[in-house]
């Protein structure tokens, strides 16, 4: 796993030491609150223990994509509200995040007090990794500490430059994710499964790729099942497919048998002709029998349930995507089926379950096994990055 410092490795008396924290606050919103404060939760662990320290604590993050320039509508005054709901202590809103207004209000903040900047993405300098952009905030701190993996793989001023520029440090959140990614693919208990849904192929690729070469057993399911479905032959009739990726898809099934990874795909599936909720269409059947006015929309019983043998001979999954269209009843079975075989077998103590990326934190919460898999990450590009295995800047400046 990479090297990186922890809270742990800073003086354990922080007495007003300036603490500059890049969290991740981008919320959810609805007519000007948020709506999910998950990832306000996943961050109050580092910003109360760092206050608890005596340190003064100040909040960098983004919210939404200004792109450089003041957009009222994407002040950072609008999650101040939801992070103090969280903490349960008051936070100083700092209409700047560098400059004589922020040292200013820096000043004001005693021991243990919280400051919230504004939305770094409200100046270029920001997008840009501008060394002076950087340098200007890196003023108002002692150290640095990044606590937002789920911006990790944007390489921007504060998710990346500022660390070269103060005594740089994870925070819990950031630790927690890294040491749960690292059980999952980067040194993980064999074997090891995937399990890849969603609509496209197209926008895998290169998760795939990657996953072939690290897993032994490679599970897809949702819409981009068809196109692999398509590459062996089957007519998928009028599902989503990707007709014009199939040699790609091809190339991928190659690449796997030469990995000695084994890949899973649906051999009966959910059909209609229409896709709606519980539709009079609906019937189950073998692959090679849906007709040309049919629709796949999920992974049938018998392979569900074959999925769910081959994860009781793993030790380790990592998951992204519903294998159906999970969101439009029956189509969600075979999703909640799988996600809670790997529930129980997690409970169990016989497998590390790691998913994350998009729809999987709401495909899992619906199966009702959130709390059941061993770490769910809320991170969406971050953890495709990850599952790709290209290197985030900001994890590796951490260890820089
Ligand atoms: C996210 O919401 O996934 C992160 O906050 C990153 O946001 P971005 O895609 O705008 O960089």
């Amino acid at each position: 796993m990479a090297d990186f410092k922890t809270l742990d490795d800073l003086p354990e008396d922080l007495s007003g030491k300036r603490a500059l924290v890049r969290v991740d606050l981008n919320l959810p919103m609805a007519e000007g609150r948020a709506t999910d404060l998950t990832r306000a939760r996943a961050v109050a662990p580092t910003i109360l223990e760092l206050a608890g320290r005596g340190a003064k604590v100040l909040l960098l993050a983004h919210f939404g994509r200004p792109k450089g320039e003041r957009h009222s509508t994407l002040s950072m005054s609008y999650v101040q509200g939801a992070i103090e709901e969280v903490l349960d202590k008051e936070v100083m809103f700092i209409p700047e995040v560098a400059g004589p207004v922020a040292a200013q209000a820096v000043d004001i903040l005693g021991p243990g007090d919280i400051g919230l900047m504004e939305n770094t993405r409200f100046w270029p300098g920001e997008e840009a990794n501008d060394p002076e952009f950087a340098k200007a905030i890196a003023a108002n701190g002692d150290f640095y500490v990044n606590d937002a993996f789920s911006a990790a793989h944007r390489a921007h001023a504060t998710t990346e430059g500022l660390a070269h520029l103060l005594p740089a440090y994870a925070g819990r959140a950031m630790q927690k994710e890294l040491e749960a990614l690292d059980a999952a693919l980067g040194t993980p208990n064999p074997p090891v499964a995937a399990v890849v849904g969603g609509a496209k192929v197209s926008t895998k690729l290169a998760v795939l790729e990657n996953l072939v070469t690290k897993v032994q057993h490679l599970i897809i399911g949702g819409g981009m099942a068809n196109t692999f479905l398509a590459a062996n032959g089957v007519d998928v009739g009028k599902s989503l497919c990707e007709h014009d990726l199939t040699d790609t898809a091809r190339a991928i099934l190659d690449a796997a048998d030469k990995a000695d990874c084994t890949v899973h795909l649906p051999y009966d599936v959910v059909v209609a002709k229409e896709f709606a909720a519980n539709p009079p269409s609906l019937r189950t059947c073998n692959v090679h029998e849906v007709a040309a006015d049919e629709m796949i929309l999920d992974v049938g019983p018998q392979a569900v349930e074959a999925l769910g043998d081959v994860l009781k001979t793993c030790r380790t999954v990592v998951w992204n995507g519903p294998l159906g269209a999970f969101e439009t009843p029956p189509f969600d079975e075979a999703t909640v089926a799988l996600a809670r075989t790997a529930a129980a077998l997690t409970q169990d103590g016989s497998l590390t379950s790691v998913a994350g990326g998009g729809d999987t934190v709401a495909a899992l919460a619906h199966a009702g096994v959130a709390d059941d898999v061993t770490y769910i990450s809320t991170a969406g590009g971050a953890f495709l990055e990850w599952m790709e295995g290209k290197e985030l800047p900001g994890v590796a400046a951490l260890s820089a």
